[in-house]
């Protein structure tokens, strides 16, 4: 897709450095134009496409993860992107949306679906953010049990009207939720955080994967390790060498001061460096984009 005929959300600018941007023309380039070329890598989808988020411990940024894409996603194809909380757990997706909306939970739409006959039917449910992303949310008086079935009929609802529905879901393959999501998935992005714990969880969630015959998926996945500290003593190197044995494509999100405050997730709050990321996140996923 060309980027030259839209106007992007400001949220997605960094601005240009002015004259010293022609001093990063050896070498490194400056963040203004490492978005320039990722915001442009960007395509749109012709069919709806589900995109699973999974990862292999709590706290790794599955949920960030799942809105930042999402996030850019939105404000990047102007289509309709959807974020749905498919984790068994008590997600904690609702709060990464602006304050001040309420929306009601995902399960009280099951068996509802079919008498809903427009767009405008569904907004009682939904929270959006300035990028234009929806979510569907859930409550935390759901029953884990009767997850499949609502999730089965939500996710095939929502291909009628969303070109992107990213679903961020838990640590486990093998909840009725996850098993709806893989069955609809057509693309997998894993999470790790840049720990050693949380990159052997994800490699148990791999394994299970694969135990479930979903090695395409994953073969054709892209792995992020998440929220890296330029102080870290970890080897990010060795696990993303580890990993990108395993995936498609293995990408790295900066550790940033304002998803790490944990309140509503703004793109336009963020670093320079974790908005690129993002970007670049978002246009390595959708190169497989049918
Ligand atoms: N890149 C990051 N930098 C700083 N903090 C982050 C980053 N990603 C996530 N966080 C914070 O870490 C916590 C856990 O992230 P979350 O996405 O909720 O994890 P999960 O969904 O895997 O349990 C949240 O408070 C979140 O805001
Ligand atoms: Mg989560």
């Amino acid at each position: 897709m060309s980027q030259t005929d839209i106007e992007l959300p400001d949220a997605l600018e960094i601005p240009a450095r002015g004259w010293l941007r022609g001093l990063f023309d050896r070498g490194a380039l400056d963040p203004a134009a490492q978005m320039d070329t990722a915001v442009a890598a960007i395509r749109r989808s012709r069919r709806p496409e589900y995109v699973a988020v999974f990862g292999g411990k709590g706290g790794a940024g599955k949920t960030t993860t799942s809105t930042g894409l999402g996030s850019t996603l939105a404000g990047v194809m102007r289509d309709r992107v959807a974020v749905v909380d498919s984790n068994p757990d008590k997600g904690t997706l609702c709060l990464k949306f602006p304050t001040g909306q309420s929306a009601l939970p995902l399960h009280q739409l099951a068996g509802r679906t079919e008498q809903l006959r427009s767009y405008s039917d569904l907004r009682p449910y939904l929270l959006s953010n300035e990028l234009g992303l929806d979510a569907l949310t859930s409550s935390r008086h759901r029953d884990p049990a009767a997850d499949g079935a609502v999730y089965a009929e939500i996710l095939d609802f929502l291909a009628a009207d969303y070109r992107v529905v990213v679903t961020d879901c838990g640590t486990s393959a093998t909840s009725d939720a996850a098993r709806e999501v893989l069955a609809r998935a057509t693309q997998l992005v894993v999470v790790t955080p840049a720990q050693i714990d949380g990159f052997y969880a994800l490699l148990e969630t791999l394994d299970e994967l694969v135990d479930m015959r979903h090695r395409d998926l994953i073969g054709d996945a892209v792995a992020v390790i998440n929220g890296i500290h330029e102080s870290t003593s970890v080897d990010v190197d060795k696990i993303h060498a580890d990993l990108k044995r395993r995936v498609r494509a293995v990408r790295r999100i900066p550790h940033d001061p304002h998803l790490a405050a944990g309140a509503a997730f703004d793109f336009a709050e963020l670093q320079p460096a974790t908005k690129v990321a993002y970007a670049e996140l978002a246009a390595t996923v959708t190169a497989r984009f049918r």
